[in-house]
């Protein structure tokens, strides 16, 4: 199986160059190649450059693409999304648009309950057919790898049943999925004023039978006001540690709490939200390599303050973008329209909004060896886009400039 991308007008490949992530001003290095063509076999890149250059033959049974005229780049990398869920929220949006805070709608019982509510009735088949529709419509959004959070359960079963339809959509859909547990995402109903009953519950048995089951590669906590202090998210990252599971933090979303300093601390692949994040809290995630996952969707559509991004690159940060995608906080998995939110508000560039789509949200899954970036010996996760050049992309928003989708070497059609 081999396959030929050929003459792209803009081949926009995010070289790292043997590195892991793109921090600082390297974040504006797209590794732009006019004309480009790339080389894939087996669904890995084998060779990259302009077509004038190509030194690799093609065959009587190699696939010719035809990209001239495109701009062809890194398939987009979702690193944070609840995409698994059943029912809507459009009511809380409503409240919202009349003046009504996040926070509050979930004091008076709406908010994450009320999905983990519709998430309960639901059957993991139910959960999968609506999650496997949102996944294809993603993909034909640019996405070719997403992750994936529990916190919808919040009981052995639910989490568990959750966890599953996770594990089976990674095998039979196209996308690459990531796994993340979330049993730290609120304190269910039936916990309420036993807060401790339901850390018991996840310390000794949700984490340790998820971790024996290999059912998750990460393990989250929402260490917020109101649903998980630091000592409590700390005690619950460090067990899941021990379970094999790399810790992120869903951090600085609405207050400033030091979330961005446990991420530090407990050495967490990824510190996401951040909106809140103090000077202290970028340090620390500069020190401890800590990557930045920024959900400029969910300021978006709260009506909320935004992440300090720029703060955050100057401070030597891997800045990396994400959908959020879930019913509450952000109903969009359109990865191209998150890039044009950062760059409107929060002055991130065109190529560092790129970078941070790319390369670095792989990085914030621990995949960025494999993918995020054109290069050889990577898997050949690639998009075209029906655009002049590549700033076209998050200036022209609101519209799907995707015309084709290669994961694994293949060309998808939706
Ligand atoms: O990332 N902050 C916690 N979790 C989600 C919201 C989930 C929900 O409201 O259903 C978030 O914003
Ligand atoms: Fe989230």
């Amino acid at each position: 199986m081999e396959l030929l991308i050929q003459r792209a007008k803009q081949l926009v490949t995010v070289a790292v160059h043997g590195k892991l992530v793109k921090v600082g001003p390297e974040m504006r290095e797209i590794g732009l190649i006019e004309e480009g063509s790339v080389y894939v076999k087996d669904g890995i890149i084998q060779w990259v450059g302009r077509e004038v250059d190509r030194t690799i033959e093609s065959t009587r049974d190699t696939h010719v693409f035809d990209a001239s005229g495109k701009v062809v780049m890194p398939g987009f990398v979702d690193p944070h999304t609840h995409l698994l869920f059943d029912g809507s929220r459009e009511i809380e949006f409503a409240m919202r648009s009349e003046g009504k805070t996040y926070e509050e709608i979930a004091h008076e019982g709406g908010g994450i309950l009320n999905t983990v509510k519709d998430v309960r009735k639901a059957t993991k088949r139910e959960l999968k057919r609506l999650a496997d529709n949102r996944m294809t419509k993603m993909m034909e959004h640019g996405t070719t790898t997403v992750e994936i959070k529990s916190g919808y359960g919040l009981d052995m079963e639910n989490e568990i049943k959750m966890l599953h339809a996770i594990d089976e959509l990674a095998k039979e859909h196209y996308m690459t999925v990531v796994p993340t547990f979330l049993g730290a995402h609120a304190l269910p109903s039936e916990y309420k004023g036993n807060k401790g009953g339901y850390i018991h519950l996840l310390l000794r048995e949700l984490i340790p039978y998820v971790g024996k089951k290999h059912l998750a590669a990460f393990c989250d906590v929402f260490c917020e006001k109101g649903y998980f202090d630091l000592p409590e998210a700390e005690e619950i990252l460090n067990e899941a540690k021990k379970f094999e599971m790399r810790p992120k933090i869903h951090a600085e979303e609405l207050s400033q709490l030091g979330g961005a300093e446990l991420a530090a601390k407990v050495g967490a692949t990824s510190a996401d939200h951040l909106e809140y994040v103090a000077d202290e809290g970028i340090k620390a995630l500069n020190n401890a390599e800590v990557v930045a996952v920024l959900l400029p969707g969910v300021s978006f559509f709260l009506g909320q303050r935004y992440a300090p991004a720029r703060k955050l690159v100057e401070g030597g940060v891997a800045v990396a973008l994400g959908t959020d995608f879930n019913p509450g906080s952000c109903m969009s998995f359109s990865m191209p329209l998150m890039m044009t939110i950062a760059c409107t508000q929060m002055k991130m560039t065109p190529e560092e909004v790129i970078s941070a789509a790319t390369i670095n949200a792989a990085a914030a899954l621990g995949l960025s060896h494999e993918t995020g970036s054109i290069e050889i010996g990577k898997r050949a996760d690639l998009i075209v886009l029906d655009i002049p050049n590549y700033q076209y992309l998050p200036y022209h928003f609101g519209v799907n400039h995707v015309c084709s989708v290669i994961k694994n070497g293949t060309i998808l059609e939706f």
